[in-house]
């Protein structure tokens, strides 16, 4: 890469203290709401012990190798979505950086609302405070949800543990990567994992437990022949992991450049699905006593998934166990704890995009673009509409939005760049774990070619049938409105003139790089030799 411009050299990045910092961090992002309340549900509704066949296929072929890639490019590049993909893939990888920070953007405004949901939910958990009808409770005097989708009207209830939720993760973020993500994780990791065994253990003692796991585990070995159960399987992946969507990427461009990378992250990717299988016998050991209480079979309950799993079904479960108290305390702790180290780490894709690109410092990247994504999520998700556009935004988020992430950044990096034995050759000269041809087939083969054809079923299926019901012109409004108005932001970011000149960097350490064009990859030059030999500052620590 040579210098194209007189903008001058980006400062310094901030670094992890180690592996396990990165570890942690990366764990804390991958265990979230998609863990605790989304996992459960999908396995149910996609054939119970017969999904895991997918699951762990989509894990293996498409989650572990593009969080590879993610890796790879933050870690090789350093540095945030817009910029490693700039330095990798030009303009048009940088448009593809800024639309993974779009889609943070989005996410972050409404995951930050479950969040604010969930925190209150702790708090109500000691005296029960949702009493027999849970269902009617949330929707009713909590939520305080308008029959029309726009309502100015604001919830007290929720707007307060919203604005709360946004000064947490905003001073967290302001202290820095190692002073407030990497200790925040620190602390919060170990008390997740602790609470949540509590849980799990809990459940497996209620009375009507076992049913709750038949009903889970019973497989389904028909549904494998769905196609959309495999879609499921891919998606749940995808969002669960924190792939193509930046965060990753960001996370590992604040890992020191002598670093192995591919085994933390099997660590990660392992560490995370332990967890989302925890979660799913811990949820449906609960469901099971449910059942048993009421003298019906699991899957007669309603509310299995998402919302109605965690602030209906989940309260009016805890609502009749003895020890409910504790155990919906237990619950909505995990909940908080999980979903605030995500929504952590979904913001700082936003602001290491915007620091390296306007050279902003953090302080005013975060109470400046904070400040003001903290105000959309307030006036969105504080107000009597907030159930129907968070369900929108987040449904277009990730099954559009993600995918076509995916899709769109394997087809660039993979097939137009060519950048597949560069980047391969990147993770395996520093790494325990190397990776070769099989993990090129898969993120450049199957990983376009699977989520291509996901992406097209999805958007089918949407223009076809309105989703949830809603009205028609909502959807256009609000979910594929989103989905245009991160392309539009994507372009214009894109456009904006850089800071400091992003193009003046050279990759580090020197692989062989497929020959593009007649030229011989950036990797390879002499300069980069040079700087394996320790002679650029940079390079050398
Ligand atoms: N990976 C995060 C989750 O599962 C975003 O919620």
């Amino acid at each position: 890469m040579t210098q194209t411009t007189s903008a001058p050299a980006a400062p310094q990045r901030a670094e992890w203290t180690g592996q396990l910092g990165f570890i942690i961090s990366a764990i804390g992002s991958a265990v979230g709401l998609g863990n605790i309340w989304r996992f459960p549900g999908v396995a149910y509704e996609n054939g119970g012990g017969a999904f895991l066949i997918p699951y762990i296929v989509a894990l293996l072929t498409a989650g572990i190798p593009i969080l590879f890639l993610d890796y790879a490019i933050g870690h090789r590049f350093r540095g945030s979505a817009p910029l490693a993909l700039r330095r990798l893939a030009g303009k048009l990888g940088e448009g593809i950086g800024w639309f993974q920070v779009m889609i943070c953007v989005f996410i972050a405004i409404y995951y930050t609302a479950v969040l604010a949901w969930a925190s209150s939910y702790f708090v109500y958990s000691f005296d029960l405070k949702w009493g027999s009808d849970a269902a009617g409770y949330f929707t009713g005097e909590y939520l305080q949800l308008a029959d029309e989708p726009f309502s100015m009207t604001f919830v007290p209830a929720v707007l307060i543990p919203l604005i709360l939720m946004w000064i947490v993760a905003l001073v967290v973020l302001g202290a820095g990567v190692v002073k407030g993500v990497q200790r925040l994780n620190m602390i919060a990791i170990p008390l997740l994992v602790v609470g949540f065994l509590i849980l799990v253990v809990r459940a497996l003692f209620l009375p009507g437990a076992a049913e709750g796991l038949n009903a889970l585990f019973t497989p389904d070995f028909a549904a494998l022949a769905d196609p959309s159960v495999w879609v499921a399987a891919y998606s749940q992946i995808f969002f669960s992991l924190s792939v193509a969507f930046g965060i990753m990427m960001t996370y590992a461009s604040y890992r020191r450049r002598r670093s192995n990378m591919t085994s933390p992250g099997l660590v990660v990717a392992f560490g995370n699905s332990s967890f989302e299988i925890l979660a799913g016998i811990g949820v449906f050991a609960t469901l099971g006593f449910f059942a048993h209480q009421q003298g019906v079979a699991v899957a007669d309950l309603e509310g299995l998934k998402g919302v109605g799993l965690a602030f209906m079904t989940f309260p009016a479960i805890a609502a009749q166990m003895p020890g409910g108290e504790i155990f919906g305390a237990l619950f909505f702790g995990a909940l908080t704890l999980a979903g605030l180290t995500s929504m952590i780490s979904i913001m700082e894709v936003i602001l290491a995009g915007v620091m390296d690109k306007f050279g902003l410092t953090r302080r005013r990247a975060v109470y400046g673009i904070g400040g003001v994504l903290a105000v959309i999520s307030v006036v969105l998700f504080g107000t009597q509409s907030g159930l129907t556009a968070l369900d929108t935004i987040d449904n277009w988020a990730n099954n559009i939005g993600i995918v076509a992430s995916a899709v769109v950044m394997t087809i660039t990096v993979l097939w137009i760049r060519r950048a597949g034995t560069q980047l391969a050759g990147h993770l395996s000269v520093l790494s325990t774990f190397k990776v070769g041809r099989t993990w090129l087939f898969f993120v450049s083969v199957l990983g376009p070619v699977v989520l291509g054809y996901m992406l097209i079923a999805t958007i089918v299926n949407l223009v076809q049938e309105p989703y949830s019901g809603y009205d028609s012109g909502y959807l256009l409004l609000v979910g594929w409105g989103s989905v245009a108005l991160m392309i539009i932001g994507s372009i214009v970011l894109t456009a904006a003139p850089w800071r400091y000149d992003p193009d003046r960097f050279t990759p580090w350490p020197p692989v062989p790089t497929r020959r593009v064009s007649g030229v011989t990859g950036a990797a390879a030059t002499p300069a980069a030799t040079q700087n394996a030999a320790g002679i650029d500052e940079e390079n050398a620590r």
